[in-house]
């Protein structure tokens, strides 16, 4: 099988270091072989350590990022509980909707899609409705917004909800700071500015929530996602006891990709994000590309653009992946035919992915 090298500047995956690919390739272990344990423990300190939180309760469920939103709700909602959640795009959208199939009552803080959820009016709401959880997407992939979390954590305090986070598409991109925000149940994926294959997803769960998932009324629903069965696994306490096949080699590319963030330094990582983002709007501009999201609300891993007019966008798009072997992510729903959403994650995010785009757009555009 042989696979050509692509740029990948779409909304995720992006393209792994030589480091992370190594990892992948290492000798496979059982998964109860305690170099294996080594490995899993060291994951999940380092995660601690990206998420900045120290949350006992850290560790990648084995599936990717939906799989860590859906073992966040399966475990802390129940069918009449409520939920308060900020919906601006595709996965806020999705929160809403997986809550109403688990039955619960679903309460959305609605806002036009490219701007940023009003934390006045969300926290206002979650006062209101004192809600089990109240859910917002750090970084919505669908119109590229970052979302600040001025008094959420405040306000879920305040009326014991838990503060639900989907970082997804930030962490390790741009300011994740669990333990500051109040963040409760927080739920991530491997292949944005992690930079590493789909496949995993890292979550982590505050002491208020373990309390809350103690009361639950009844079991959890499931059996692939019950958070005491895969604890009782993830977590060495009392030894060890199968529940799923760990998916050894992503995790031992999760523990090299996570090595790599903590070697450059979390905030270089961010500055890093953010000087790429700005060289790519500058960059754009001159063909006629138009940022989606005002400043201060912009998600430097993933950059949404107006379209130039008349520009025959599925046509560009895919001569610049068949041709030049780049990939950039189409609008999605209303934004559909009307921007490119394109993503600078990971050891992606250099001035250097944007001048290859540039090259490649200009001999398109003669
Ligand atoms: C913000 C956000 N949340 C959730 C997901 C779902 O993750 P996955 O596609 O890995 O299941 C994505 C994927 O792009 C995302 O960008």
């Amino acid at each position: 099988m042989a696979i050509p090298d692509t740029l990948l500047l779409g909304p995720g995956p992006c393209n792994i270091s030589d480091s992370v690919r190594g990892a992948l390739a290492q000798p496979l272990l059982g998964h109860l072989d305690p170099r294996f344990l080594e490995i899993m423990e060291s994951t999940k300190s380092q995660l601690r350590e990206v998420f900045r939180t120290k949350n006992k309760v850290t560790f990648p469920i084995s599936a990717t990022g939906s799989a860590g939103m859906e073992f966040l709700l399966v475990n802390f909602l129940e069918a009449g509980d409520k939920i308060v959640v900020g919906v601006n795009g595709v996965f806020g959208g999705r929160i809403a909707a997986l809550a109403e199939k688990l039955g619960a009552e679903v309460i959305r803080v609605e806002q036009e899609w490219g701007r940023a959820v009003d934390t006045e009016g969300f926290c206002n709401t979650v006062r209101q409705e004192s809600p089990k959880i109240a859910a917002l997407v750090s970084g919505e992939t669908s119109t590229g917004v970052y979302q600040p979390m001025d008094g959420v954590g405040e306000a879920c305090r305040e009326t014991g909800a838990l503060f639900f986070v989907d970082c997804v598409t930030s962490l390790a991109g741009m300011p994740v700071e669990i333990d500051a925000w109040g963040a409760d149940i927080v739920f991530s994926g491997t292949q944005k500015c992690i930079g590493v294959p789909p496949g995993l997803a890292p979550v982590t769960v505050s002491e208020k929530a373990i309390a809350v998932y103690r009361n639950r009324s009844k079991p959890t629903p499931s059996f692939y996602f019950d958070l005491d069965a895969i604890l009782a696994y993830v977590d060495g306490e009392g030894g060890r006891s199968y529940h799923h096949t760990a998916p050894i080699s992503m995790v031992y590319a999760l523990d090299a990709g996570l090595n790599e963030i903590l070697a450059e330094g979390l905030e270089a990582r961010w500055t890093r994000h953010a000087r790429a983002a700005d060289y790519l709007r500058s960059e754009m501009e001159a063909f006629g590309f138009q940022s989606l999201v005002p400043e201060g609300e912009r998600l430097n891993p993933l950059t949404t653009l107006r379209l130039p007019q008349g520009f025959d966008e599925a046509a560009r798009r895919s001569a610049l992946l068949v041709k030049h072997r780049i990939e950039v992510g189409a609008g999605l729903g209303p934004l559909a035919g009307k921007i490119w959403r394109i993503g600078l994650m990971a050891n992606n995010a250099q001035e250097s992915s944007v001048d290859r785009l540039v090259e490649a757009l200009k001999s398109e555009l003669g």
